[in-house]
Parts: structure tokens; C-alpha cells; sequence
């Protein structure tokens, strides 16, 4: 996993495999991710310039792949504000929890896979920035 101390962006590269069949990558459990997966969503259909997301979670850690196109991913922790362009579907993006997080700058008809540890569980969303703000500073 690449990442330096401090840093919010955590990106993870999958071994690719290619061919002249084309390309397969590969993502496990506990070799390149680093948690449990328990859901998987993707996000298609998506139009240019398009943005999602603007949330923390309490719990879930996720992993983000543009499986085709591209965002770019803007990640705050109350302290620190950081970005990174995703636009490589052999590469992750680790978001830890209490990362306010949003997906930006969508391309159109972008494919972006996430990996997610915990099951969808709307009271693990913190949607309020303040609110956000607050539930960190309180723990
Ligand atoms: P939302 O959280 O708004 O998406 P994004 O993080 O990309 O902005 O989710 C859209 C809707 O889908 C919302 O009603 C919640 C629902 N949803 C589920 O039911 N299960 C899931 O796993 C996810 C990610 C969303």
C-alpha cells in the first residue's frame, strides 16, 4: 500500500494481469484489502462533471476502484483536506472511517466499484458536515 505518515490518501495497487486476451486484476481480502468485505456497490451512468458522496461514516471502511473513467476523490478529516484523481481500475483507494469524503468531477459514463466492510446501515452515515465536525471533536 502506498501512503505516506499523515496522509489521507492510501492507494493500494492490484496485481494486473495482462495478456493478449486483455487484462485481469485481482483484489483479495487480507492481501491488498485490508478488511472483511461484506457489500459491494458500484456507480455507473455517471455524467460528466457529475459529483456523490459528501458524507463520513462511523464504522464502514470502504475501498474505491474506477473500474472506467475517472473522479476525483476529495477527503477531509476536521483537520486536513486532501484529493486524488482515481483513473487506474487496477488501483484502490482506501477511505478509512471519519473521512468526509466526496467523489467529484465524475466522467461520463465513469464505473466506480466500492468495497465496503460493513452492510448498509444509514445510522453509520454522518451527512451533516457540522454535524460531522462535531462527532469528531466529541470523541
Ligand atoms: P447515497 O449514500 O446518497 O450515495 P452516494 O454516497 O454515492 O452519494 O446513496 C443513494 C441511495 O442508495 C440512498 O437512498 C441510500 C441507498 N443505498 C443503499 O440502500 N445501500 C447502499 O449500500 C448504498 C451505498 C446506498
Amino acid at each position: 500500500m502506498t501512503e505516506s505518515q499523515n496522509s489521507l490518501i492510501q492507494l493500494i495497487d492490484f496485481p494486473l494481469k495482462h495478456d493478449e486476451r486483455g487484462d485481469l486484476v485481482i483484489a483479495e481480502v487480507g492481501r491488498q484489502v485490508p478488511f472483511d468485505i461484506n457489500r459491494i456497490f458500484y456507480i455507473f451512468n455517471t455524467e460528466d462533471g457529475g459529483k456523490r458522496g459528501f458524507h463520513a461514516h462511523k464504522k464502514n471502511r470502504i475501498v474505491l476502484i474506477a473500474l472506467r473513467g475517472s473522479s476525483i476523490i476529495k477527503l477531509d478529516n476536521g483537520r486536513n483536506k486532501e484529493e486524488v484523481l482515481l483513473d487506474c481500475p487496477n488501483q484502490g483507494l482506501v477511505l478509512e472511517p471519519e473521512v468526509w469524503h466526496s467523489m467529484e468531477e465524475f466522467k461520463k459514463d465513469t464505473v466506480l466499484l466500492v468495497l465496503a466492510s460493513e452492510l448498509y446501515d444509514e445510522d453509520d452515515y454522518l451527512r451533516d458536515y457540522d454535524e460531522f465536525i462535531n462527532y469528531i471533536q466529541d470523541k
